[in-house]
């Protein structure tokens, strides 16, 4: 396998972008940039063979700016909301940008992790790139020096494996995931009712009509938001259910609690299928939930790769993390890192086709 590095730019901000090529031995093709560690690209075939790029995005560096859709993106240094954009932590209180509707912190604040220039080491021996950044104390008003790197691998077993790992001097939470948006038809096919979701999960965390959770957990069963077994995205996402009709985008927009053993082992935890080109990706992760997002919000206005507009629901993410609002809810699994630990996460996207 050979890795690439070519120019791809500069982005909104004006610095420099580098793209990354890996292409695995079936011809399954992957780009990476240094703004935002982004997914730019990734070709992987039918049943007949046929490649076609599954990941939406823009034609250039210079259009992934502020107000975009975070596509194919790292997400951080918190990804998701965080309420009204506070937190206490060791006796002191902090205030995040409400870029979140307004009333929420969302997605690592005005300048997160996905619009930074992240350091690119190639890793000949991995089949690899490891994407770095510092993000310093006091950026968006997160307390201390964190060290980040995300190590994208392609495989010969078709798998695209993204590595996280975090370090800090000082306590702060942290929740890192990918914000690609899948159409397994192809990213500029339309829309993707008709594709199908499996999720294993027994659970969700419910929210109000800002994506702030209520409290607790709902059972999935006998709900819309059963994915436990496989069914096409559109048959249930304008049930009249009350997680599904509210918010100023209704659909699925919620963060899934993934069954597992024990917690932190990388396990199964979704499946999307296309009836019409066969193509299936299945995703696994050491994460306990994944936010199961449809692209509610997507309305024909971005103007993509190839020229195309990319429709309402045309893309749907799988973004593997920790639950929302987690520094505020004692219940949901730990999102706090301290000095001395290292954050490690892993998840695994796995393609083939029937
Ligand atoms: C996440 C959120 C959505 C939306 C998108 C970005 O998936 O859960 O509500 O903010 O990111 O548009």
């Amino acid at each position: 396998m050979a890795i690439k590095k070519e120019s791809f730019g500069r982005n909104p901000y004006g610095e420099e972008v580098d793209v990354f090529t890996l292409t695995n031995a079936n011809g399954l093709r992957v780009r990476i940039m240094t703004h935002g560690a982004t997914l730019v690209s990734l070709e992987v075939p039918d049943r007949n063979g046929k490649l076609k790029d599954i990941v939406l995005g823009f034609e250039t560096a210079a259009e992934y700016g502020p107000g975009t859709p975070y596509f194919g993106c790292a997400v951080g240094r918190f990804a998701n909301r965080i309420a009204n954009g506070r937190f206490s932590l060791d006796g002191k209180d902090y205030q995040l940008a409400l870029n979140g509707d307004g009333v929420h912190a969302l997605h690592g604040g005005d300048r997160g992790f996905d619009k930074r220039i992240w350091t690119a080491e190639v890793l000949e021996e991995e089949k690899g790139v490891r994407m770095s950044y510092f993000s310093p104390d006091g950026e968006e008003n997160y307390p201390g020096n964190l060290t980040v790197t995300i190590t994208y691998t392609l495989t010969d077993a078709n798998e695209l494996k993204i590595d996280y790992t975090a370090t800090t001097d000082q306590a702060t939470p942290i929740n890192l995931t990918n914000h690609s948006y899948f159409n397994l038809a192809g990213h500029d096919a339309g829309a993707h009712g008709a594709q199908t979701m499996m999720i294993n999960a027994d659970a969700f965390v419910p929210t109000d009509g800002t994506g702030n959770p209520l409290g607790g957990f709902r059972s999935v069963e006998g709900t819309p938001m059963d994915f436990r077994t496989s069914v096409a995205i559109e048959q249930r996402i304008n049930d009249d259910y009350d997680q599904l009709q509210q918010g100023s985008n209704p659909g699925y927009d919620h963060t899934y609690c993934l069954n597992k053993k024990k917690a932190g082992e990388l396990s199964f935890a979704a499946r999307a299928e296309d009836p019409d080109s066969g193509r299936v990706m299945e995703v696994y992760t050491t994460e306990p939930g994944v936010q199961f997002y449809a692209g509610n919000f997507l309305d024909g206005t971005s103007k993509g790769k190839d020229g195309c507009h990319y429709a309402w629901r045309g893309g749907f993410c799988l973004e593997t993390q920790h639950y929302p609002d987690s520094p505020n809810r004692p219940q949901f699994p730990n999102t706090i890192l301290h000095p001395g630990e290292t954050f490690r996460s892993q998840t695994v996207h796995k393609f083939s086709s029937n």
